[in-house]
């Protein structure tokens, strides 16, 4: 829990919950996700009130099902702001005593509302509002300890106030770019609850920087750098946290990108920061022969960057700590309470059980841009900070199934070329990651006159704001066929290549 935040964001397990937090922040108020388990114990033991407001997301559930998420009512005399969305109005209008009713309209998808009191959390909108609804049930028969604000449809009620009080709810979701005017509802509640605008990464910086003193005190940090952006930005934080303390260790597990091991120490070499690259391609690439599923991979290489770092701990007096550049979206997505285990990412899920070290991981509650914004604000290059993120299993993940030498030299090889193909149209630096892929599978073509039976080859890129979606990028259809013509040139075993065009849901940016 970070002691800072000023705003809880209450997950009922709405898809769009981290959104309402990144929304939160981006209007300088520090905010942050929390379960409704932990919302209820902070009301049995009073700490809820060092918090100035809270939004309840939305969720799936209906209040009146038997083992819905609830609210332990003793917060709705306490006099906090709050701010409920969907399921979180359907609460608010259920403990105030209104009726819930399965609507005999649903509402899914852009809807309009009727704004009837242009006061509080409408103040400075039109009359009528472009938003995004998402919800089989309704709020009915409002009781008189209520306010309808806003209608939708056929006299749906689209938006509540508890009078007397701070208390809204709204039906739609206010948080997401299709409620045209959502930030502005959002800024007005702010501005009800009177929560104070200091969350900047300047005021990140100065908070995480006396909480790594305090937890590292004189002790030793040992960091595992990929040379992405996330343990980049790690190792500026801790340079200025704790001068001097930190060993930064680039495991070479063979698994990296072609020349990326000389590429990253170069680029770090002005930093004030110790780097120390281990060449561990026999160990990593011996452990994983012959393991195809891809849960495995990740765990094994989590167990073994874990053993290399511990075999490195004597080479720090003290080292007591294993910082990493873990986000906020590893973590949501590694699972939740509400949410679930899409991919075991290697710096969460991955790590052994048993550990000799604390884990210090200063970044996880941050999304990948503010990852960015704060890179800057430490002073690191643009380039270095807008860096295409890497993934800690490296090229393992783009092998699908078993890995060999051959293979990995393949996807290296092809993944170059893809990127120079990219940079020479200048689309690299609109696109928020771009690879090559070797799928499993073989298909028949003809080289030379001959038959082959060859490896088909993927290609991926896409654009994102901070990966927990993304779309596929729209390259023109001739630098694809280009990037193809080269690939099968220069690169052996491939006779086919594909373009990935899946956007993030349903499918994931890596293949594994
Ligand atoms: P997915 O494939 O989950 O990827 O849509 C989202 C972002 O995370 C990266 N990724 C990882 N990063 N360890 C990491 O450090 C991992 O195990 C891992 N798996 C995926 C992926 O490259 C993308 O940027």
């Amino acid at each position: 829990m970070n002691e800072q935040s000023r705003v809880i964001v209450v997950d009922f397990g709405s898809q769009y919950n981290q959104l309402i937090v990144r929304k939160v922040r981006e209007l300088n108020v520090s905010s942050e996700l929390v379960t409704c388990d932990f919302l209820n114990k902070s009301i049995a033991d009073g700490s809820v009130s060092n918090y100035d407001a809270i939004i309840f997301s939305g969720g799936p559930n209906i209040v009146t099902d038997e083992g819905a998420l609830k609210v332990d009512t003793k917060l709705f005399d306490m006099d906090i702001p709050i701010l409920g969305v969907c399921y979180g109005m359907q609460l608010i209008g259920e403990h105030f005593g209104s009726d819930l009713e399965e609507g005999i309209v649903k509402e899914y998808g852009a809807q309009t509302i009727n704004i009837t009191c242009k006061e509080n959390i409408f103040k400075g909108l039109a009359d009528s509002e472009d938003v995004w609804m998402s919800h089989g049930y309704e709020v009915t028969n409002v009781s008189d300890k209520l306010e309808v604000v806003a209608t939708s449809g056929d006299d749906v009620i689209a938006s509540i106030k508890v009078k007397g009080k701070e208390i809204y709810g709204v039906q739609f979701h206010l948080e997401v770019t299709d409620t045209i005017n959502g930030m502005t509802m959002l800024d007005n509640f702010l501005t009800l609850a009177a929560v104070p605008r200091d969350y900047t990464m300047a005021s990140f910086i100065e908070m995480e920087t006396k909480k790594i003193q305090a937890t590292v005190g004189n002790k030793g940090v040992i960091l595992g750098l990929s040379g992405g952006v996330d343990s980049t930005v790690v190792a500026a934080l801790l340079a200025k946290a704790i001068p001097g303390q930190t060993k930064c260790i680039l495991v070479d597990h063979g698994l990296m990108r072609k020349n990326e091991v000389e590429m990253v120490v170069d680029s770090l070499k002005d930093l004030p920061i110790d780097i120390k690259v281990v060449d561990a391609k026999e160990l990593f690439l011996s452990n994983l022969a012959g393991v195809d599923d891809p849960e495995k991979k990740r765990k094994i290489i989590g167990n073994l960057f874990v053993d290399v770092f511990d075999r490195e701990k004597s080479e720090i007096a003290d080292a007591k700590f294993l910082a990493q550049g873990t986000l906020y979206t590893d973590v949501i997505e590694s699972g939740t309470d509400t949410a679930e285990t899409i991919k075991s990412h290697h710096n969460v899920g991955g790590l052994p059980e048993e550990m000799d070290f604390e884990l210090l991981e200063p970044l996880n509650t941050l999304f990948k841009d503010e990852v960015r914004k704060l890179g800057l604000e430490l002073g690191l290059s643009h380039d270095l900070v807008y860096r295409q993120p890497f993934p800690g299993p490296g090229l393992a993940i783009r092998v699908m199934g078993d890995i060999t030498d051959e293979k990995l030299e393949v996807v290296r090889e092809s993944d170059y070329i893809f990127r120079e193909i990219l940079k020479r149209h200048d689309l690299y630096k609109d696109i928020w990651q771009s690879f090559t892929v070797l799928t499993n599978t073989k298909t028949v073509g003809v080289k030379g006159d001959e038959r082959s039976y060859e490896y088909v080859l993927a290609l991926r890129a896409i654009t994102s704001i901070d990966g927990m979606t993304a779309r596929a990028a729209m390259i023109p259809m001739e630098v694809l066929v280009e990037a193809s013509t080269e690939i099968t040139n220069r690169v052996r075993k491939i006779n086919r290549v594909v373009y990935d065009i899946t956007n993030k849901p349903p499918s994931t940016i890596e293949w594994e």
